[in-house]
Protein backbone atom coordinates (compact mmCIF):
# COMPACT_ATOMS: atom_id res chain seq x y z
CA UNK A 1 0.00 0.00 0.00
CA UNK A 2 2.02 2.44 1.28
CA UNK A 3 5.80 2.62 -1.23
CA UNK A 4 8.79 1.50 1.15
CA UNK A 5 11.58 4.11 1.58
CA UNK A 6 15.28 3.41 1.06
CA UNK A 7 18.23 4.71 2.15
CA UNK A 8 21.31 3.97 -0.24
CA UNK A 9 24.96 4.33 0.83
CA UNK A 10 26.75 6.31 -1.40
CA UNK A 11 30.99 6.96 -1.30
CA UNK A 12 31.98 9.77 -0.07
CA UNK A 13 32.66 12.95 -2.22
CA UNK A 14 29.89 11.63 -4.71
CA UNK A 15 28.94 15.00 -6.20
CA UNK A 16 25.19 16.03 -5.77
CA UNK A 17 24.13 14.87 -9.31
CA UNK A 18 25.37 11.85 -8.75
CA UNK A 19 23.47 11.47 -5.17
CA UNK A 20 20.20 12.42 -7.59
CA UNK A 21 20.25 9.71 -10.06
CA UNK A 22 20.67 7.23 -7.37
CA UNK A 23 17.69 8.45 -5.53
CA UNK A 24 16.01 9.01 -9.13
CA UNK A 25 17.16 5.36 -9.53
CA UNK A 26 15.29 3.97 -6.48
CA UNK A 27 12.36 6.05 -6.91
CA UNK A 28 12.10 4.21 -10.76
CA UNK A 29 12.42 0.55 -8.72
CA UNK A 30 9.53 1.34 -6.79
CA UNK A 31 10.22 3.00 -3.28
CA UNK A 32 8.63 6.19 -2.22
CA UNK A 33 11.17 8.01 -0.56
CA UNK A 34 14.73 7.99 -1.43
CA UNK A 35 17.62 9.11 0.67
CA UNK A 36 21.62 8.61 0.53
CA UNK A 37 23.74 8.56 3.30
CA UNK A 38 27.85 8.74 2.73
CA UNK A 39 29.28 4.55 3.33
CA UNK A 40 31.95 6.36 6.13
CA UNK A 41 28.79 7.60 7.99
CA UNK A 42 27.27 4.26 7.60
CA UNK A 43 30.28 2.29 8.50
CA UNK A 44 30.98 4.68 11.87
CA UNK A 45 27.10 4.11 13.07
CA UNK A 46 27.74 0.36 12.16
CA UNK A 47 30.82 0.09 14.45
CA UNK A 48 28.63 1.91 17.15
CA UNK A 49 30.91 5.09 17.47
CA UNK A 50 29.18 8.35 19.53
CA UNK A 51 28.48 10.16 15.83
CA UNK A 52 26.24 12.43 17.29
CA UNK A 53 28.68 13.86 20.11
CA UNK A 54 30.60 16.78 19.58
CA UNK A 55 33.88 14.96 19.67
CA UNK A 56 36.03 13.82 16.79
CA UNK A 57 35.92 10.06 15.44
CA UNK A 58 38.09 8.93 13.05
CA UNK A 59 37.02 5.79 10.96
CA UNK A 60 39.10 3.68 8.24
CA UNK A 61 37.31 1.48 5.61
CA UNK A 62 39.69 -0.44 3.55
CA UNK A 63 37.64 -2.16 1.04
CA UNK A 64 38.86 -3.72 -2.19
CA UNK A 65 39.32 -0.75 -4.22
CA UNK A 66 39.35 1.95 -2.04
CA UNK A 67 40.02 3.07 1.35
CA UNK A 68 38.20 6.14 2.99
CA UNK A 69 39.33 7.91 5.71
CA UNK A 70 36.62 10.24 7.34
CA UNK A 71 36.75 12.28 10.68
CA UNK A 72 33.28 12.23 12.16
CA UNK A 73 31.81 14.72 14.23
CA UNK A 74 28.23 16.09 15.27
CA UNK A 75 26.38 13.86 13.00
CA UNK A 76 28.48 14.95 9.72
CA UNK A 77 31.85 13.79 8.65
CA UNK A 78 33.89 16.95 9.18
CA UNK A 79 36.68 15.72 6.79
CA UNK A 80 37.33 12.89 4.30
CA UNK A 81 39.97 11.11 1.72
CA UNK A 82 40.39 8.62 -0.27
CA UNK A 83 42.75 6.13 -1.68
CA UNK A 84 42.76 4.05 -4.62
CA UNK A 85 44.55 1.68 -2.79
CA UNK A 86 42.45 -1.76 -1.21
CA UNK A 87 42.23 -5.49 -0.64
CA UNK A 88 42.58 -5.92 -4.38
CA UNK A 89 46.01 -3.59 -4.45
CA UNK A 90 47.64 -6.10 -1.40
CA UNK A 91 46.70 -9.31 -4.21
CA UNK A 92 48.11 -7.54 -7.05
CA UNK A 93 51.38 -7.03 -4.90
CA UNK A 94 51.45 -10.57 -3.82
CA UNK A 95 50.93 -11.74 -7.49
CA UNK A 96 53.74 -9.70 -8.83
CA UNK A 97 56.34 -10.73 -5.82
CA UNK A 98 55.79 -14.67 -6.93
CA UNK A 99 56.27 -13.56 -10.52
CA UNK A 100 59.06 -11.51 -10.50
CA UNK A 101 60.25 -13.80 -7.93
CA UNK A 102 60.29 -17.01 -8.87
CA UNK A 103 58.46 -17.11 -12.46
CA UNK A 104 55.64 -18.55 -11.14
CA UNK A 105 51.84 -17.13 -12.21
CA UNK A 106 49.16 -17.30 -9.84
CA UNK A 107 45.71 -16.53 -9.97
CA UNK A 108 44.04 -13.23 -8.14
CA UNK A 109 42.22 -15.75 -5.72
CA UNK A 110 45.07 -17.41 -4.72
CA UNK A 111 46.45 -14.44 -4.09
CA UNK A 112 43.93 -13.41 -1.86
CA UNK A 113 44.06 -16.78 -0.16
CA UNK A 114 47.81 -15.91 0.66
CA UNK A 115 46.72 -12.63 1.88
CA UNK A 116 44.23 -13.82 4.31
CA UNK A 117 45.72 -16.77 5.54
CA UNK A 118 49.26 -15.55 6.10
CA UNK A 119 49.65 -12.18 5.19
CA UNK A 120 50.91 -9.67 7.82
CA UNK A 121 51.38 -5.75 7.98
CA UNK A 122 53.54 -6.54 11.34
CA UNK A 123 56.37 -9.02 12.07
CA UNK A 124 54.40 -12.19 13.87
CA UNK A 125 56.04 -14.75 16.06
CA UNK A 126 56.41 -17.48 14.44
CA UNK A 127 56.51 -16.61 11.16
CA UNK A 128 53.79 -19.10 8.98
CA UNK A 129 54.42 -20.54 5.44
CA UNK A 130 51.94 -21.65 2.47
CA UNK A 131 52.28 -23.88 0.19
CA UNK A 132 51.31 -22.52 -3.18
CA UNK A 133 50.67 -23.28 -6.63
CA UNK A 134 50.70 -21.81 -9.76
CA UNK A 135 52.06 -22.13 -13.27
CA UNK A 136 55.67 -22.35 -14.19
CA UNK A 137 56.26 -19.40 -16.89
CA UNK A 138 59.40 -21.07 -17.91
CA UNK A 139 58.53 -24.93 -17.97
CA UNK A 140 54.72 -23.93 -18.60
CA UNK A 141 53.43 -26.96 -16.36
CA UNK A 142 51.82 -26.60 -12.66
CA UNK A 143 54.80 -26.27 -9.58
CA UNK A 144 54.18 -25.71 -6.05
CA UNK A 145 56.21 -23.62 -3.87
CA UNK A 146 56.50 -22.15 -0.50
CA UNK A 147 55.66 -19.07 0.93
CA UNK A 148 56.92 -17.38 4.30
CA UNK A 149 54.54 -14.95 5.63
CA UNK A 150 57.76 -12.63 5.77
CA UNK A 151 58.26 -12.04 2.07
CA UNK A 152 54.30 -11.91 1.77
CA UNK A 153 54.71 -9.08 4.39
CA UNK A 154 57.62 -7.30 2.28
CA UNK A 155 55.49 -7.62 -0.97
CA UNK A 156 52.43 -6.11 1.07
CA UNK A 157 54.72 -2.95 2.54
CA UNK A 158 54.33 -0.90 -0.51
CA UNK A 159 50.64 -0.57 -0.48
CA UNK A 160 50.33 -0.57 3.46
CA UNK A 161 52.54 2.09 3.10
CA UNK A 162 50.30 4.19 0.82
CA UNK A 163 47.48 3.34 3.15
CA UNK A 164 49.38 4.66 6.42
CA UNK A 165 50.30 7.58 4.79
CA UNK A 166 47.22 8.29 4.06
CA UNK A 167 45.60 8.43 7.39
CA UNK A 168 48.82 10.21 8.61
CA UNK A 169 48.23 12.75 6.33
CA UNK A 170 44.32 12.95 7.20
CA UNK A 171 45.25 13.40 11.03
CA UNK A 172 47.80 16.23 9.84
CA UNK A 173 44.72 18.06 8.76
CA UNK A 174 42.23 17.45 11.17
CA UNK A 175 41.20 20.55 13.37
CA UNK A 176 43.06 20.21 16.96
CA UNK A 177 40.23 20.24 19.38
CA UNK A 178 38.99 17.12 16.90
CA UNK A 179 42.66 15.08 16.66
CA UNK A 180 42.58 15.19 20.91
CA UNK A 181 39.69 13.29 21.20
CA UNK A 182 40.67 10.78 18.30
CA UNK A 183 43.85 10.69 20.11
CA UNK A 184 41.98 9.81 23.37
CA UNK A 185 39.21 7.36 21.53
CA UNK A 186 42.03 5.69 19.09
CA UNK A 187 41.25 4.98 15.18
CA UNK A 188 38.37 2.81 14.16
CA UNK A 189 39.52 0.34 11.08
CA UNK A 190 36.41 -1.12 9.13
CA UNK A 191 36.24 -3.09 5.94
CA UNK A 192 37.71 -6.25 5.00
CA UNK A 193 41.08 -4.61 4.34
CA UNK A 194 40.97 -4.42 8.10
CA UNK A 195 41.45 -8.41 8.51
CA UNK A 196 44.73 -7.89 7.43
CA UNK A 197 46.88 -9.24 10.55
CA UNK A 198 48.81 -6.54 12.18
CA UNK A 199 47.63 -3.72 9.84
CA UNK A 200 45.82 -2.34 13.35
CA UNK A 201 49.12 -2.48 15.19
CA UNK A 202 51.46 -1.22 12.18
CA UNK A 203 48.92 1.77 12.19
CA UNK A 204 49.55 2.31 15.90
CA UNK A 205 53.07 2.56 15.15
CA UNK A 206 53.11 4.97 12.91
CA UNK A 207 50.63 7.21 14.11
CA UNK A 208 50.65 6.74 17.89
CA UNK A 209 47.32 6.74 18.22
CA UNK A 210 45.42 3.73 19.28
CA UNK A 211 43.78 2.14 16.69
CA UNK A 212 40.85 -1.04 17.03
CA UNK A 213 39.58 -3.20 14.73
CA UNK A 214 35.76 -2.85 13.94
CA UNK A 215 33.90 -6.22 15.51
CA UNK A 216 32.11 -6.44 12.43
CA UNK A 217 34.38 -5.38 9.70
CA UNK A 218 32.94 -6.94 7.01
CA UNK A 219 29.83 -5.60 7.39
CA UNK A 220 29.38 -2.07 9.29
CA UNK A 221 28.29 -0.58 6.24
CA UNK A 222 25.85 -2.33 5.77
CA UNK A 223 25.00 -2.95 9.63
CA UNK A 224 24.83 0.88 9.98
CA UNK A 225 22.77 1.62 6.78
CA UNK A 226 20.50 -0.59 8.31
CA UNK A 227 20.37 1.30 12.17
CA UNK A 228 20.01 4.77 10.67
CA UNK A 229 16.76 3.72 8.62
CA UNK A 230 15.08 2.56 11.84
CA UNK A 231 16.68 5.42 13.22
CA UNK A 232 15.54 7.68 10.59
CA UNK A 233 13.51 9.89 12.78
CA UNK A 234 16.77 11.03 14.42
CA UNK A 235 19.19 11.05 12.13
CA UNK A 236 17.23 12.48 9.18
CA UNK A 237 17.39 15.86 11.08
CA UNK A 238 21.59 15.33 11.21
CA UNK A 239 23.40 16.30 8.33
CA UNK A 240 24.30 12.60 8.41
CA UNK A 241 21.62 11.91 5.61
CA UNK A 242 20.70 13.32 2.24
CA UNK A 243 17.69 13.28 0.54
CA UNK A 244 15.65 14.47 -2.84
N1 LIG B 1 40.89 -11.90 6.64
C1 LIG B 1 41.20 -11.01 5.71
N2 LIG B 1 42.48 -10.54 5.62
C2 LIG B 1 42.83 -9.64 4.68
N3 LIG B 1 41.98 -9.13 3.78
C3 LIG B 1 40.70 -9.56 3.80
C4 LIG B 1 40.24 -10.51 4.77
N4 LIG B 1 38.92 -10.74 4.55
C5 LIG B 1 38.57 -9.97 3.49
N5 LIG B 1 39.62 -9.26 3.04
C6 LIG B 1 39.67 -8.34 1.90
O1 LIG B 1 38.72 -7.31 2.06
C7 LIG B 1 38.33 -6.83 0.78
C8 LIG B 1 36.83 -6.70 0.74
O2 LIG B 1 36.42 -5.83 1.73
P1 LIG B 1 34.98 -5.14 1.71
O3 LIG B 1 33.93 -6.18 1.60
O4 LIG B 1 34.93 -4.21 2.86
O5 LIG B 1 35.11 -4.34 0.34
P2 LIG B 1 33.97 -3.54 -0.46
O6 LIG B 1 33.19 -2.73 0.50
O7 LIG B 1 33.24 -4.50 -1.31
O8 LIG B 1 34.90 -2.63 -1.39
P3 LIG B 1 34.88 -1.04 -1.59
O9 LIG B 1 34.61 -0.44 -0.25
O10 LIG B 1 36.25 -0.71 -2.11
O11 LIG B 1 33.82 -0.78 -2.59
C9 LIG B 1 38.84 -7.83 -0.25
O12 LIG B 1 39.96 -7.26 -0.90
C10 LIG B 1 39.27 -9.01 0.61
O13 LIG B 1 40.37 -9.70 0.04
MG1 LIG C 1 33.23 -0.83 1.27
Amino acid sequence: MFPPTALICVPSGVTNVERRAVCKAAREAGFGRAMTIEEPMAAAIGCGLPIANPGGNMIVDIGGGTTDIAVISLGGIVLSQSLRVGGNKLDDAIVRHIKNTYNLLIGDATAEEIKMRIGTAYPIDPELTMNVRGRDLVAGLPRTLEVSSEEVRAALSEPVRLIAEKVCAVLEDTPPELSSDIIERGITLTGGGALLRGLDQLLQRVTDVPVKVAENALNSVAIGCGRALEELDAIEKSAAVTYE
